[in-house]
């Protein structure tokens, strides 16, 4: 039976370009989602931009512009790299938190539904601000010079009035839902890393800012001296696309099926927005997808280190399927993934130009040349075994295994012809050799099966091909 499938990415921080890190998120989130529009799923997907917060208003204030101007200008770096022409992601919705009328009024009715639970109150706050977090630090967060570790750079010293929400109230509620599988956090070492801070006890947090020291945001309901704290306003995204708080025509979507995220932003999402939610009496997420960070040459990407790799770039030098594939296939969602230009080159030249797009061009040559109409492929021809793994990982957040399943099946397709030689038989055998190839196409068809959610443009023109009984265009031209 169909089910309704509701799956999100993180919104992101319009402040710099997009980056690699940005790029995988999304095409992981992708990939499910495609697959779960494909087994006929009512899927929606929702990604789009995290604008408000100091980080944005720093960065709009150096380019000597208002943050809003600043921002509609920079998210088009991120619509634009998920075009169909580029990383082609098939979102639903592109949310913006600075859209007043999409994003707003359900932002601020989670804050009326969190004060109304007695969850919020008026704190004289001191603490030290890492503004690369949007986050407030503990001293034992900081290394051994007194700066965050993640940032480099020392917090700052901060004594204000701020609204707190009592998240400490929920930490047994929030450790039992996990405890019993009513939250799933994958992979269990993130589970576990969340159930050892839970363990601790949650400590409220800080969820306002005063207006005067951070304007750019969204306002307090009933209090006009503050602002929502980013997070606050952020985490809200995933229900206020469902029209929370405005015309909540979508809200049969939640609980969110899949929240997809990086490590770094975890406790946020497993921790605080459980919390929440708790408050406000909504359902839970149902899981949170956890994936580890994308570093260059064995480091983070950094401008210093001059080993960031723009995904723009690769997009244009080798197409949008080609840098889907390398982020689905050679990186895992379980643990921090490198990616070189040379370790991307080999692969696309080994797995694409070769391995794929290969294999389709003999396939399809053998087709033409030997048999006088088209193959009907149809999915019968798809082997169930293969189909059965494929499935299994892909419905357990293995991506990259279930792209080792496809690209097996290219293997043993490969195989096979070099064991059956069709294209000698078809001297001696005639009979033989079109059997061969007959088998041969339905796999290429059920490879262009597989491949959809993964490579969506290359298994269309594959499937075009074998339907209109031609030779496919060079999928993949060899990269010098
Ligand atoms: N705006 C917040 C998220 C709010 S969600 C309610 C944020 N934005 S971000 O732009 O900094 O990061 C967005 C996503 O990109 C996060 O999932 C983060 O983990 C991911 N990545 C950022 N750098 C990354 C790598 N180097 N590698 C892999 N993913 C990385 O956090």
């Amino acid at each position: 039976m169909a089910e309704r499938f509701y799956i999100t990415t993180p919104i992101f921080y319009p402040n710099a370009r997009p980056h690699m890190g940005h790029a995988y998120t999304t095409l992981i989130s992708d990939v499910i989602a495609r697959y779960h529009r494909l087994v006929g799923d009512e899927t929606y997907f929702l990604t789009g931009t995290d604008e408000h917060g100091q980080n944005i208003a720093r960065a709009a204030d150096r380019a000597g512009k208002d943050p809003q101007t600043f921002v509609d200008e920079t998210v088009r770096a991120f619509a634009t790299l998920f075009t169909p022409e580029h990383l082609n992601i098939s979102f639903d919705q592109f949310i913006r938190t600075s859209d007043q009328e999409v994003h707003w009024p359900g932002a601020q009715e989670l804050w009326r539904r969190l004060d109304a639970a007695g969850d919020l109150e008026k704190r004289t706050y001191h603490g030290l601000y890492c503004v690369g977090h949007e986050a407030f630090l503990a001293e034992r967060d900081l290394d051994e010079n007194g700066e965050c570790p993640d940032h480099g750079k020392a917090p700052e010293l901060v004594e204000e009035e701020n609204y707190f929400f009592k998240l400490s109230r929920y930490t047994d509620e929030i450790k039992r839902r996990i405890e019993s599988g009513e939250l799933v956090i994958t992979p269990d070492e993130r589970r576990h890393e969340i159930l050892a801070l839970l363990e601790q006890g949650l400590e409220d947090v800080s969820f306002s800012r005063p207006r005067e020291k951070l304007s750019w945001g969204i306002p307090v309901p009933g209090d006009e001296s503050q602002v929502q704290y980013v997070w606050s306003d952020a985490l809200a995204n995933y229900l206020t696309a469902l029209g929370f708080g405005r015309d909540e025509k979508l809200m049969d979507f939640w609980p969110a099926d899949y929240h997809v995220i990086g490590k770094d932003i975890l406790r946020f999402h497993a921790a605080i927005w459980p919390g929440m939610l708790l408050s406000a009496g909504l359902p839970l997420p149902r899981n949170i997808l956890v994936h580890g960070m994308i570093t260059s040459g064995g480091y983070k990407m950094s401008k210093t280190r001059g080993n960031v790799i723009d995904p723009m770039e690769l997009i244009d030098a080798y197409g949008g399927d080609a840098v889907r594939y390398y982020l689905a296939r050679h990186i895992s969602p379980f643990s921090d993934g490198d990616l070189t230009l040379d370790g991307f080159k080999d692969a696309y030249n080994a797995n694409l130009a070769n391995g794929l797009g290969n294999l389709a061009a003999r396939i399809m040559k053998m087709a033409v040349t030997y048999l006088d109409a088209p193959v009907v492929a149809m999915d019968e021809t798809f082997n169930e075994v293969v189909e059965g793994e494929y499935r299994y990982h892909l419905e357990h957040f293995e991506i990259h295994e279930a792209a080792n399943v496809i690209w097996n099946r290219i293997g043993e397709l490969d195989a096979y012809i070099q064991e059956t030689q069709p294209f000698k038989t078809i001297q001696t055998d005639p009979n033989k050799a079109k059997d061969d190839v007959v088998y041969l196409v339905g796999g290429l068809m059920g490879v262009a099966h597989l491949l959809a959610p993964f490579l969506p443009e290359t298994a269309e023109k594959i499937k075009h091909a074998i339907q209109t009984h031609s030779v496919p265009e060079v999928l993949f031209p060899r990269m010098e």
